[in-house]
């Protein structure tokens, strides 16, 4: 089959849990983990480089600031999948979260007004 991921994490301790669990599941191989901030590291990442990206932070102001960069090191028909982003259409967030409304909704019109 093949196939291999890359994924990106700047706090140490999930990174040490996240190699321990890899070896133990047998695709340590298969798995690159780049430690660092992924507003760091992906901007040297290649273009044209994976078919799918799964972006998964809390902090969702990443969220439009990385669209840019995650749109050319995918391949061109490459999919962006962004976990969280209808919450502010379903109303699902905590008064704590409201900040982060402004960044989803902006990101959910990036999307929308963007052809690729
Ligand atoms: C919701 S967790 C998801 C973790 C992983 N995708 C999983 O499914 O287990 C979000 C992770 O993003 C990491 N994170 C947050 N901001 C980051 C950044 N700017 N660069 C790299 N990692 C970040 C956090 O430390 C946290 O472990």
């Amino acid at each position: 089959m093949g196939g291999k991921i890359t994924t990106i994490e700047y706090d140490e301790n999930v990174v040490e849990q996240a190699i321990k669990n890899f070896k133990r599941e047998g695709v340590a191989e298969t798995i690159e983990v780049k430690t660092g901030d992924a507003q760091e590291i992906i901007p040297q990442i290649e273009s044209d480089r994976f078919d799918l990206i799964f972006q998964d932070v809390g902090d969702k102001r990443l969220y439009p600031l990385l669209f840019d960069d995650c749109i050319r090191v995918l391949k061109p028909g490459g999919l962006l999948v962004a976990e969280d982003t209808l919450f502010p259409v379903m109303n699902r967030f905590k008064k704590s979260h409201e900040e982060l409304v402004e960044s989803i909704n902006k990101f959910n019109q990036m999307v929308a007004d963007d052809p690729r």
